[in-house]
C-alpha cells in the first residue's frame, strides 16, 4: 500500500456526542423580562454539629446559604469546522451541516421560546459567570444533579491575591500590589471583594458553598479533583472531609510544577491534588499505567537469563550503567511463597532433582500442579536451599502510576502558557482519563484558560466550564476554537464517541497465568488509544453563555434614615449610585471629540425601577467645536433620566428594555436617557444604540473602574469617572470585483477601546482588538460566526498553527486574513443581517449588527 504524504488530504472531523441531550436554556435574541422571570434563590444548609471541623471567622453563622436561581443565556454557538470550512481548499467535498445549523436546534419561534421545555442535540458549554450561580442554575433550573462524572476545580490558591488575576488577554506577567495589573472587571472586583479580601477566612467559606454545589451535580460513582498548593493544602483537605466524608477520601497526589529554585529553605517543587469521591464504593476508576522507569528496572530487576539459556546475577557495575549489561533478558527472581502453612499447600517440591521445601510457616503460592507447569514454562529459579519465581521484565512492560507524579513539568511548558495561572495539560488529562469515559460529562468551574475543556475535548468527554474573568473566557475560546487534536478510532464509530475508544493493551504475565495455563491477562491502556492519521479532528460545537446581571435596587427605594447620618443608613450598591450621581454632577460626562455634558443637578429619581436618576444638563462651550453638531444635547438644559448598571456586572439587555420601558411612562418626558456601566452586555449596547425614538437620544457611559476600586489602588488612573461611548465602526459592502461579484464583505475600522491605564476611551484604532466574529446569518438569537479573526495572533499561534498542520487542507492566504480585519467574501444568508461581534484585549465585547436593507444604495 502506498503510504500516506503528510500533505495528503485529511477530511476535518469533530466527535458526535449521539444520544446525548441537554435542555433548551434561552438563546439571549429571544430573552425578554416575561421569558426570563426570576425563579427566586435556593437554599443550602450545612450540618453545624460535624465532629472534628476546621474552625475560621464566619463559619459558625453561615450553617446556609440562599443562591439566586438564574437562566443561563446563550450569546454565542461556536462550531470550529464552519469557520475553518471558509478557509478549506475546495476539494469538491459536500460541507457537512453544522449542528447549529439544523432546524432541531432553531425551531419556530412558538417553541424556542418554550425555555427549558425542550431538549436538543448535546453541545459543550463554556460559560461567563460565578460558579456558585453556573452550578446552582444548572441544578435547579436544568435538573442536573448527579449527571457530572468528574469536576476538577483549580481555584487561586488563596495567596498573593492579586496576581491571580489576569487583566489583559496577551499579559501574563502578572506583579501582585501592582496597581496597572489589578483587573478592572467588575464580576472580578467583586469575586475579590467576597472570597479574598478577609485572606484565608472568606477563602474558605467561598470553596466550601462551591464544593458542596459540586457534591449535588455529580454521579454516585463520580470524583472531584481540587488543585492547590502546599500552603493551604491541609485545610482543602480538611474542608472536603466535611463536604464529601472523610471515608470518600481517594487520595492526595503530588505533581511536579516546576524544576526547582533557590528559596531560603527547602524548594517547594510540587503542587497538590486532592481527590475525593461521592462514594469511593462505587467510584468510576481506570487504572493508567506508564512505562517502568530505568530506576525501577535497576532496583528490582537485578538478574539475566543470558542468549544460552544461562542464568546469572548482574554485576554492581553492570546495574551501575559502568559496565555493558551482556544481552539477554533481564528478571526478577521473586518469592514463591505466602505466610500460613498446611499439609498440602507446604508439601515439599523436586525440582532438578533437588527437593525444596517451603521456609517454616509459610505455603507455596500455587498447587503442586501449578508449580509443575511454572517448571516446565522455565519459571523456576534455586537460588540455593529457596525456590524462586522467574519475573521477566516484559511480563509486564509498564508500571502503575502512584500519587507522586513526577513528569509533569515540560521544558517547554512555560513557552506555551497562555494564562498566568494555566494548569499543564498532562495533570488534568490524567484526572479524565482515571475517573472518567469517552462521552462522560467533565465540569470545571474554575476555566481560566480552558485546560480542563481542551483536555476533555481532546479525549471526547463532553465538558461544561464556567469562569467570572472575561480575560480568562476569551483565552479559552480562542485555544479552543483552533485546537487540533489526533483523531482516536471509535470502538462502534456509528455509535458516536460515547461508545469509546480502541485501545492498545499490554499483556499482564503473571505467577497466576502461568500456573493455570492460562494466556496472559491484557491491561487497556486507556491514554492510548488508536490513532486513525488520515483524518484531522477539532473541536466539536460548543456555546458561550452568561449568567445574567442581577437586578439593580433603585436609588430612591433607600428608606429615609432615623438618624441624620445618611451614610450609616445607606449600603452597598444604593449607596455608590449616591456616590456616582455626586461624581456626574461634579464631573459630568466626556464626549469623545472634547466636548463635556456638564449638569445643573442630579437627584435620585422616585417611583420607578430601573431608571435610578434624573438630571439636567447645564450648556457649555468646553470642546465647542463639536457642540454645533450636537445642539440638541449641548446646546440648552434638557431633562436627563440615567440608568446605572450593577456593581459588579455588566449591564444587561433586560435593564434597557425595562428602563426605556419606564421613560416612555413619565412625565415630562426626557429628552436624554443615559446608561451608565462600568461593562456592557453587548447586546444591550447593540439595544441601546439602535433604539429608534424620536426626540429622544439615548447615550452609553462607561464608567472609571476606578470608581469601584479606589481603595484597592495606590492612585486613580484618571480625574474623568464617565465617557461617551460609541458604536463599534464597522463597514458592509458588496463586492464589485468580478472574482467575487454578488458576495459580501465586511471591514471593522475601530471601536471605542477602554483604556484602564490611562482611565480614558481611545477611540477609532483596531490595534486591541483580541477577537472578532462575524455572523453572516444573524438570526437575532445567538451568535453564530461563520468567520473568526485575531488580529493580535502572531504566525505561531491561533489560526495560524492550526493552518501550519493542516497545509493540504487549508488555504494559507485565506487564513491569513484571519488575523486581520477584513472579512474573507461571504453570501448574505436568508436573514439578510449579518452581526459583527469584537471582543477587546481585556475580553470586553461590544456588537454592530448591520442590515443589509439600510445599507446605502451604492454599497448593497
Ligand atoms: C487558577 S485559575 C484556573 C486556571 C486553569 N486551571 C487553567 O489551566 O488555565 C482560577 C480561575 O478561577 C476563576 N475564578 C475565581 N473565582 C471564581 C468564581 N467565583 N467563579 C468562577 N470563576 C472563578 C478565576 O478567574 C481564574 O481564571
Amino acid at each position: 500500500m502506498a503510504r500516506k504524504k503528510k500533505t495528503d488530504k485529511k477530511p476535518i472531523e469533530q466527535y458526535d456526542h449521539k444520544g446525548k441531550v441537554r435542555i433548551n436554556n434561552p438563546p439571549v435574541g429571544l430573552v425578554t423580562p416575561e421569558t426570563d422571570r426570576e425563579s427566586g434563590k435556593k437554599t443550602y444548609a450545612y450540618d453545624p454539629h460535624l465532629d472534628p471541623q476546621l474552625q475560621w471567622a464566619g463559619k459558625a453563622e453561615h450553617t446556609s446559604f440562599g443562591v439566586p436561581t438564574v437562566s443561563l443565556h446563550v450569546h454565542e454557538r461556536i462550531d470550529p469546522r464552519t469557520i475553518i470550512e471558509a478557509v478549506r481548499k475546495q476539494n469538491g467535498r459536500p460541507v457537512q451541516c453544522s449542528l447549529f445549523a439544523s432546524p432541531e436546534e432553531n425551531p419556530p419561534l412558538r417553541e424556542a421560546i418554550e425555555f427549558y421545555k425542550h431538549k436538543h442535540n448535546w453541545s459543550n458549554r463554556l460559560i461567563a459567570g460565578d460558579s456558585l450561580l453556573v452550578m446552582n442554575s444548572l441544578l435547579e433550573k436544568e435538573g442536573m444533579a448527579g449527571q457530572v462524572q468528574m469536576i476538577y476545580i483549580d481555584p487561586p490558591y488563596g495567596i498573593k491575591y492579586g496576581s491571580n488575576f489576569q487583566p489583559f488577554v496577551n499579559k501574563r506577567d502578572v506583579k501582585d500590589g501592582k496597581d496597572e495589573d489589578l483587573t478592572a472587571e467588575p464580576e472580578m472586583i467583586k469575586a475579590f471583594r467576597d472570597t479574598w479580601e478577609l485572606g484565608v477566612h472568606s477563602y474558605l467559606a467561598y470553596l466550601r458553598d462551591r464544593l458542596l454545589l459540586a457534591r449535588e451535580l455529580l454521579t454516585e460513582s463520580g470524583s472531584v479533583f481540587v488543585q492547590i498548593s502546599d500552603e493551604n493544602v491541609h485545610h482543602i483537605r480538611e474542608l472536603m472531609d466535611e463536604v464529601f466524608g472523610v471515608k470518600n477520601f481517594c487520595g492526595i497526589i503530588a505533581f511536579q510544577k516546576t524544576g526547582g529554585f533557590s528559596p531560603t529553605l527547602l524548594s517547594s517543587v510540587y503542587d497538590y491534588l486532592i481527590w475525593y469521591a461521592v462514594d469511593r464504593q462505587k467510584v468510576k476508576y481506570r487504572k493508567l499505567f506508564r512505562p517502568r522507569p530505568q530506576s525501577m528496572v535497576n532496583a528490582g530487576y537485578t538478574w539475566i537469563e543470558l542468549e544460552n539459556g544461562e542464568r546469572r546475577r548482574l554485576v554492581s557495575k553492570e546495574i551501575n550503567g559502568e559496565g555493558p549489561i551482556p544481552k539477554g533478558k533481564r528478571f526478577q527472581s521473586s518469592i514463591l511463597v505466602s505466610a500460613g502453612a498446611s499439609e498440602r499447600g507446604s508439601a515439599p517440591f523436586d525440582f532438578q532433582r533437588k527437593v525444596f521445601k517451603p521456609a517454616l510457616g509459610t505455603h507455596w503460592k500455587t498447587s503442586h500442579e501449578g508449580l509443575l507447569n511454572l517448571a516446565n514454562q522455565g519459571r523456576l529459579l534455586a537460588v540455593e536451599n529457596t525456590l524462586a519465581y522467574v519475573r521477566y521484565e516484559d511480563d509486564f512492560p509498564v508500571t502503575e502510576f502512584t500519587n507522586v507524579w513526577d513528569d509533569t513539568v515540560r521544558s517547554t511548558y512555560a513557552a506555551q502558557k497562555l494564562y498566568v495561572v494555566q494548569t499543564s495539560e498532562k495533570v488534568i488529562q490524567r484526572c479524565v482519563l482515571m475517573t472518567t469515559d469517552p462521552g462522560d460529562l467533565v465540569l470545571d468551574p474554575t476555566c481560566g484558560s480552558g485546560t480542563t475543556a481542551y483536555v476533555a475535548e481532546q479525549w471526547g468527554r463532553r465538558w461544561i466550564t464556567c469562569d467570572t474573568s472575561r480575560v480568562a473566557t476569551t483565552l479559552a475560546k480562542q485555544r479552543l476554537m483552533t485546537a487540533l487534536y489526533d483523531y482516536y478510532e471509535l470502538a462502534h464509530p456509528e455509535e458516536g464517541v460515547g461508545s469509546g475508544f480502541q485501545y492498545k493493551t499490554v499483556p499482564h504475565v503473571t505467577l497466576k497465568s502461568i500456573a493455570n495455563n492460562e494466556p496472559p491477562a491484557q491491561e487497556t491502556l486507556y491514554d492510548q488509544p488508536f490513532v486513525d492519521n488520515s483524518r484531522a479532528r477539532v473541536s466539536g460545537p460548543f456555546t458561550v453563555e452568561a449568567v445574567p446581571a442581577p437586578v439593580v435596587k433603585p436609588l430612591a427605594e433607600i428608606e429615609e434614615p432615623p438618624s441624620a447620618d445618611v451614610s450609616l443608613a445607606r449600603s452597598g450598591e444604593t449607596l455608590r449610585q449616591a456616590e456616582w450621581c455626586d461624581e456626574l454632577l461634579r464631573c459630568g460626562i466626556r464626549g469623545k471629540r472634547g466636548q463635556y455634558i456638564l449638569f445643573s443637578r442630579v437627584e435620585p429619581l422616585p417611583g420607578t425601577r430601573w431608571l435610578h436618576a434624573e438630571a439636567e444638563t447645564k450648556p457649555n462651550d468646553r470642546g465647542a467645536d463639536s457642540v454645533k453638531e450636537d445642539q440638541e444635547i449641548y446646546g440648552r438644559p434638557q431633562r436627563v433620566v440615567i440608568s446605572f448598571g450593577p456593581e459588579h456586572a455588566p449591564l444587561e439587555q433586560r435593564q434597557v428594555a425595562l428602563a426605556i420601558e419606564e421613560a416612555q411612562n413619565l412625565v415630562p418626558r426626557p429628552k436624554i436617557i443615559v446608561f451608565a456601566a462600568f461593562q456592557f452586555d453587548p447586546e444591550a449596547a447593540k439595544d441601546i444604540d439602535e433604539t429608534d425614538w424620536p426626540g429622544v437620544t439615548l447615550l452609553k457611559a462607561q464608567m472609571n473602574a476606578d470608581l469601584l476600586t479606589e481603595d484597592l489602588k495606590k492612585k486613580r488612573a484618571s480625574n474623568e469617572s464617565f465617557w461617551l461611548m460609541g458604536q463599534p465602526d464597522v463597514r458592509l459592502e458588496k463586492i464589485k470585483d468580478e472574482k467575487d461579484k454578488g458576495t459580501y464583505r465586511v471591514e471593522v475600522r475601530g471601536f471605542d477601546y477602554y483604556n484602564t491605564k490611562t482611565g480614558t476611551i481611545e477611540s477609532g484604532g483596531t490595534d486591541k482588538i483580541a477577537m472578532w466574529m462575524l455572523d453572516t446569518d444573524y438570526d437575532g438569537r445567538s451568535l453564530f460566526p461563520r468567520q473568526v479573526f485575531f488580529p493580535m495572533s502572531g504566525e505561531k499561534d491561533g489560526w495560524s498553527r492550526l493552518a501550519k498542520n493542516l497545509r493540504a487542507e487549508i488555504a494559507e492566504e485565506l487564513i491569513e486574513a484571519y488575523r486581520g480585519t477584513v472579512s474573507l467574501p461571504f453570501e448574505i444568508g436568508e436573514n439578510k443581517r449579518v452581526a459583527v461581534k469584537i471582543v477587546d484585549d481585556r475580553g470586553i465585547e461590544s456588537i454592530r449588527i448591520v442590515d443589509v436593507e439600510d445599507l446605502p444604495e451604492k454599497r448593497r
